[in-house]
């Protein structure tokens, strides 16, 4: 399978992407095909609600000329995407929701309300770390999620949530970590 993985983390040795390493490896052990895309290297606007991407309906049509652009091309040629985010705030690290904000271009609306998704069916995970515990903002983001995946009429495979993580222990450490994401990659076998 090929699989586009979106680090929304600043640190690109931070927490998540320690977290999304350990899944690549095994993701790769099953002979999946992966891609980093760290967004922190990336110039990626937020949405400015133009509406020129409901003009045109077979593809994203955004209106923004930045990395985006590019990003489209590899979520549609993706069978699965993975979204890597610290919390921040209660919510998405700022990469992540300026990149998923962008994503609404995949939606393309009839006149009845109906809309169509050009990502439909493809698969979506979800990593997540925080220093708080579940309540302290994953559980918020983890319900965005799922209405982001819902609304993208996408396949939700599962979601690695890292609570409590306060040093390197708390990820390597820590048996609860290696069972997530065996269950995890077991979703795409
Ligand atoms: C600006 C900021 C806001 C944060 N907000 C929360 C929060 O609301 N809840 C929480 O549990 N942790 C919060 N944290 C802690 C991070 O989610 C946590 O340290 C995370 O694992 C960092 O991931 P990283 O090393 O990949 O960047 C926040 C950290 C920062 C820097």
């Amino acid at each position: 399978m090929k699989i586009c993985a979106f680090l929304g983390s600043p640190r690109k040795t931070g927490n998540t992407n320690k977290i999304l390493e350990l899944t690549i490896n095994e993701l790769k052990n099953l002979g999946h095909e992966i891609e980093t895309v760290y967004l922190i290297e990336k110039n990626i606007k937020g949405c400015i609600e133009c509406f020129e991407c409901q003009k045109i309906k077979d593809k994203p049509n955004c209106s923004i000329n930045d990395d985006m652009q590019n990003l489209y091309e590899k979520i549609l040629n993706s069978d699965c995407i993975i979204i890597a985010s610290p919390v921040f705030c209660w919510s998405f690290s700022w990469l992540i929701k300026s990149f998923i904000d962008r994503t609404f271009c995949f939606d393309k609306y009839n006149e009845d309300g109906t809309y169509i998704s050009l990502v439909e069916g493809k698969k979506c995970g979800l990593i997540l770390t925080s220093a708080g515990d579940e309540f302290e903002g994953p559980d918020l983001v983890v319900e965005s999620y799922l209405r982001m995946v819902e609304y993208h009429k996408m396949e939700d495979i599962g979601r690695i949530v890292i609570a409590n993580i306060l040093s390197e222990k708390d990820i390597f450490e820590n048996p609860e970590v290696y069972k997530k994401i065996k269950k995890f990659v077991e979703n795409l076998k």
